[in-house]
């Protein structure tokens, strides 16, 4: 199959209507699109990326009016991120009507669902009569794309178009909340800070235990590794003194290291801010992946608001290669 790359979002709706998956950017990521009451083209969702069955999509939504047909109801706290934060990169977690088929988030009670905000994406989704069904568009437990090419790169001639919408503005994925006893749960951090969170709900929010499977298999956000690249990748802190550092390569957020060649390091961003740092955290993964370096050193973030939904996904690339 060749994959085309462009802007044509009638073509995408086309393929779409014929239960064919294609990426479209989001403000986050890029995701992994589909007809998502269709079961036929959802399973090539799983099929594309190398995906378990047992690991839900998110599903996206023109608007809350759109939404509230397929989810049994509204939390208060769901209401209030909700019209804080959509359209935009949160997603929640909520009771799934019968509409949705169960392929879709692997038969559990709750279903994903989202209002991204990149326009392109928000257009698309107004001509359409259906949610779309769309993981991040990068093979299982790989890096997630940022840009149209990180796509082509995992997934040239397994689909047949790119909707190239440039650059994701955040660059990282959703934050994701449910809710127990109404009192909202981080399930995965992401481009809403968990400051976000609390100060828009007024209380202190609890993040996930991943240990405790309430509902069988873990959700792949949640896995000990995952978005990594192929490079072994470590903390640079465990940088021995004495090794030869001509063939590492180095991300790191202000500064660099004086022990690795200049040409080898790739800042995230000059002025120390972690919005920026955030956006450009999985393109200087995929810049570095091909970089043929023995190894890539990374630094860690302040414990603050992106900087712990950074860490958390340097945490899990790097313990990969852990084991
Ligand atoms: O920013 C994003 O959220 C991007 C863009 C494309 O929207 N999408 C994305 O999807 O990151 P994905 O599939 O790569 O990650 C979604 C995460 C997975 O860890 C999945 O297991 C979890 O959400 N998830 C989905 N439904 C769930 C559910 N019912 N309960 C628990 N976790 C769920
Ligand atoms: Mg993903």
């Amino acid at each position: 199959m060749k994959t085309k790359t462009g802007t044509n979002i009638d073509e995408v709706i086309s393929l779409l209507n014929c239960a064919k998956i294609v990426a479209i950017p989001t403000e986050t990521v890029y995701g992994l699109a589909a007809n998502g009451l269709n079961e036929e083209a959802i399973q090539k969702i799983f099929k594309a990326k190398k995906r378990p069955l047992s690991n839900p999509l998110i599903l996206h939504f023109k608007d809350v009016m759109d939404l509230t047909k397929y989810v049994k109801n509204l939390p208060e706290p769901a209401e209030i991120l909700a019209n804080r934060f959509w359209p935009g990169p949160l997603t929640l977690l909520l009771e799934k009507s019968e509409l949705i088929p169960d392929v879709v988030n692997s038969g559990k009670s709750r279903i994903a669902v989202r209002i991204p905000s990149h326009e392109m994406t928000l257009t698309l989704l107004k001509k359409l009569n259906f949610p779309i069904a769309a993981p991040s568009a990068n093979l299982y437990g790989r890096i997630s794309p940022t840009k149209a090419e990180h796509v082509i790169h995992q997934l040239d001639g397994i689909i047949p178009y790119v909707l190239n919408g440039g650059k994701c503005e955040n660059g990282i994925e959703s934050t994701i909340v449910g809710f127990e006893d109404n009192l909202p749960v981080i399930y995965r951090l992401g481009a809403i800070t968990l400051e976000e969170i609390e100060s828009c709900l007024n209380v202190k929010v609890k993040i996930h235990n991943h240990n405790i499977k309430s509902e069988g298999p873990d959700s792949s956000g949640m896995v000990k590794f995952h978005y990594a690249p192929r490079t072994p990748i470590y903390d640079i802190d465990e940088m021995d003194t004495n090794e030869d550092s001509e063939h590492v390569g180095y991300i790191g957020f202000d500064k660099l290291n004086r022990s690795i060649p200049v040409e080898n390091q790739f800042l995230l961003s000059d002025e120390a801010d972690l919005k920026i740092a955030s956006k450009n955290l999985y393109h200087s993964l995929h810049y570095m992946d091909q970089k043929n370096f023995k190894k890539i050193y990374i630094c860690k973030f302040p414990l603050m608001g992106l900087g712990l939904s950074m860490n958390d996904r340097i945490t899990k690339a790097i313990a990969k290669f852990r084991t």
